[in-house]
């Protein structure tokens, strides 16, 4: 059994630090990247407060070929299936290779709506080998939830699952 027990009072600092720790410890020993983004998404889940959605898009492609998102082990509402590369927070995160932190969801051009609820988002690439090989998307019904220190912690999240997915 695993059982993390994250302190809501603790800095968000210390929170990703715990959330990188527990990340590293339950991915490091298995090579199914299906198996270890479901255990992170889950993660993500107990130890961030205030979200409405969390998990993975894949890099992938489509029927001709093309790269896109497809979706990915999730904690949420079911969401859009495929996202094209420069489409959507997601798909902006993907096509530039960078972190996107928005405020206001509503005031995105182009941002992919799979729950009504969501306010706020972050969207961090998860880089291979110099190419995007996922995302990760948190999604809250609070405006402007995310701020510098959520990119910072999901950024060396990332890091750490670079091999692992
Ligand atoms: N809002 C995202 C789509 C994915 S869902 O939030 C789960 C976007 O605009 O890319």
């Amino acid at each position: 059994m695993y059982d993390f027990q994250p302190d809501p009072a603790l800095g968000k600092a210390e929170l990703y630090r715990q959330l990188c720790d527990a990340a590293d410890a339950l991915t490091r020993d298995e090579v199914d990247g299906v198996a270890n983004m479901a255990n992170v998404a889950a993660l993500i889940w107990e130890f961030v407060p205030e979200l409405n959605w969390a998990g993975f898009y894949r890099m992938g492609a489509n029927a001709n070929g093309a790269k896109e998102l497809v979706l990915g082990p999730f904690v949420g509402r079911p969401a859009c299936i495929r996202i094209p590369l420069g489409k959507g927070v997601c798909g902006t995160a993907a096509s530039e290779g960078a972190t996107q932190l928005v405020e206001d969801v509503h005031a995105f051009p182009g941002h992919i709506a799979c729950d009504a609820a969501s306010r706020s988002e972050v969207v961090v690439p998860v880089m291979r080998a110099g190419e995007v090989a996922a995302v990760i998307d948190l999604d809250s019904p609070e405006a402007a939830r995310f701020d510098a220190e959520d990119a910072a912690g999901l950024e060396k999240l990332a890091q750490i699952l670079a091999e692992r997915i």
